[in-house]
């Protein structure tokens, strides 16, 4: 599967989003000084780059980082539990108000055996964001990787609900309250649009297996908010229709849905200008909400790295989203498919990058062009 995606990306790549691999040399000048500003802005110390989560928090936004991985063991020759980290503790907590796991809700780490759940890695999840007053976030209750054999062995739709049920209902009980909102179903279209991917869940329950899990997940826990995740939509406009299709139909069938959370990995180069916040305002006239799940930026270059989150953060708040999330802050823990890229916004050693500093300069210009429109609105009505 992994392999699979990791191809898949890189079609992405080939596929003419981006054919010209950077020139690291014409960007090196520029690289330089954007360092050499960073680094004299990071000897100040923490204070002195300044904190995404507090600017978000001046225009009530969620700033996150997904991918944060807390298991007890691992698979990938990454470290189990990231939280472990002193130094990954604090820039997490001083950074960001929200963050999501990694891999630690899907279906083979939550319920390795059936009926048999390991919960602590959500555990140690739940206790960091409540010691740093941070939103835990769901993710992957349905994802496209990693589900146990024992669920995939099952072919009667009927056991196959059942099973659904029963994950949904004890993951979702034990952390009402605690988790305020999850991707319930993620990848559920094909990677490069064409439908809906026979997942194992569509091959036992056909179409109908989005809506089910939306269902059972609102009788779960009917407060909290539940969003279909999806990739790439932002480059593939036949498949941003089909997503909006899927989408539109789950709202008129009633399906309890909130929102649409766009994974947004970026291989090489941005989204078009403007797509962002097409389907910001396609969604928000259906009622739902917009949130931007996985952000990174996979590139050799950290220049046009920054440029490219710059851009997607001013765009997306300009459009009215209110939740960013990265996947992952560190490079030290990094997760990307085109080998030797950096896609986070710190580096291995926890420096911020130029790439950090465009997020944060994005959300003070969103903050100070609010603050400035809310006077001016203030002025006006004083002068009626
Ligand atoms: C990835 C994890 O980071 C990997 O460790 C795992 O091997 C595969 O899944 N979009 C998603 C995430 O929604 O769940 C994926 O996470 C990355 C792409």
């Amino acid at each position: 599967m992994k392999t699979q995606r990791i191809v898949a990306m890189l079609a992405t790549v080939s596929l003419g989003l981006t054919l010209s691999v950077l020139s690291t040399q014409t960007a090196n000048a520029a690289t330089t000084k954007a360092i050499a500003t960073d680094q004299r802005r990071a000897n100040g110390g923490g204070d002195a780059i300044g904190s995404l989560r507090d600017e978000a928090e001046k225009a009530g936004l969620l700033i996150g980082s997904g991918s944060i991985k807390a298991m007890t063991t691992t698979s990938d020759g990454r470290p189990p539990n990231y939280l472990a980290e002193q130094e990954f503790r604090k820039v997490l907590a001083q950074q960001f108000n929200s963050l999501s796991p990694e891999n630690d809700l899907k279906w083979q780490f939550i319920e390795p055996e059936e009926g048999v759940f390991d919960f602590k890695g959500i555990d140690r999840l739940v206790e960091f964001a409540k010691e740093n007053h941070m939103q835990l976030k769901g993710h992957g209750l349905i994802s496209s990787c990693c589900n146990p054999d024992y669920l995939t062995a099952k072919s009667d739709p009927v056991e196959f609900r059942a099973a659904m049920v029963e994950h949904f209902t004890k993951i979702m009980k034990r952390y009402k309250g605690k988790m305020d909102r999850y991707d319930v179903v993620t990848e559920a279209l094909e990677t490069f649009g064409g439908g809906l991917q026979h997942n194992d869940f569509y091959n036992v329950l056909g179409p109908d297996y989005i809506a089910e899990a939306f269902r059972i997940a609102h009788t779960a826990d009917p407060k909290a908010k539940l969003f279909i995740n999806d990739n790439l939509v932002e480059f593939l406009p036949g498949k941003r229709q089909e997503l909006y299709d899927l989408v539109s139909g789950l709202v008129a069938d009633g399906v309890p849905i909130d929102g649409v959370a766009l994974q947004m990995h970026e291989t090489l180069q941005g989204p078009p200008p403007g797509v962002i916040t097409e389907m910001v305002n396609s969604y928000h006239a259906l009622g739902l909400e917009v949130s931007i799940a996985e952000l990174d930026v996979h590139t050799y270059d950290p220049v046009s790295q920054a440029k490219i989150y710059g851009d997607v953060v001013a765009e997306a708040l300009a459009a009215g989203i209110t939740e960013i999330s990265v996947w992952g802050f560190t490079d030290k823990h990094l997760y990307t498919w085109l080998p030797g890229a950096k896609p986070c916004l710190f580096d291995e050693n926890y420096n911020p990058k130029p790439a950090y500093f465009a997020v944060l300069d994005a959300l003070r210009n969103y903050v100070q062009n609010r603050q400035q429109s809310a006077q001016a609105g203030r002025r006006s009505l004083q002068h009626r």
